[in-house]
């Protein structure tokens, strides 16, 4: 099996990332890749984790997660393991990176948004303990230039 090695996202790895995000269809026409990457690795409470074959270091990148928390939970983003990759541990592997990323930066407690349309990924959170939350989801887009769908 293989295993990641995971560590920041560097300069170098920006397009290598965005391209696995699209191969997973996680972007979106109203979220810039470029500005979410920058905007996250700009803040001391985020940053992009990039997971590779730990044989091979300076190999393709295998898998990305997104990781910050807000002063209280910690969030994921972008969770994504390149579709050569599917149900080969990877996408574990890459979970519990974010989880020990924020243990780490002293979070007790990991919550992520799953879009209404990606229902396979909830057995995927429900393998590794996730569960659904009890609490309702509100949002507002407090600069309404920037809304998207
Ligand atoms: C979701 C994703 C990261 C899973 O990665 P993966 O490497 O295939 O997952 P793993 O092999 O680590 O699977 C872990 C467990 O979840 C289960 N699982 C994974 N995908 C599953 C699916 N679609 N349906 C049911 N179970 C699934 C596996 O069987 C495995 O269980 P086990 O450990 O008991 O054997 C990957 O499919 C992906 O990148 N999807 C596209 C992007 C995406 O939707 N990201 C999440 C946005 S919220």
């Amino acid at each position: 099996m293989l295993s990641l090695e995971f560590c920041e996202i560097k300069d170098e790895d920006v397009n290598e990332v965005i391209a696995l995000w699209q191969a997973c269809g996680l972007t979106r026409p109203w979220n810039d890749p470029y500005n979410d990457i920058a905007f996250a690795r700009a803040k001391p409470t985020s940053t992009l984790l990039v997971g590779r074959d730990s044989q091979h270091e300076d190999g393709a990148i295998l898998a990305s997660v997104m990781v910050g928390h807000d002063g209280h939970r910690g969030w994921v983003y972008y969770l994504s393991v390149s579709p050569d990759h599917r149900a080969e541990g990877l996408g574990r592997q890459t979970m519990d990176a974010a989880e020990n990323w924020q243990l780490s930066q002293g979070v007790w407690k990991m919550q992520l948004l799953v879009r209404g349309d990606n229902h396979a990924v909830l057995q995927f959170y429900d393998q590794l303990g996730y569960q659904p939350s009890s609490c309702k989801l509100m949002e507002k887009w407090i600069d309404p230039s920037k809304r998207g769908d």
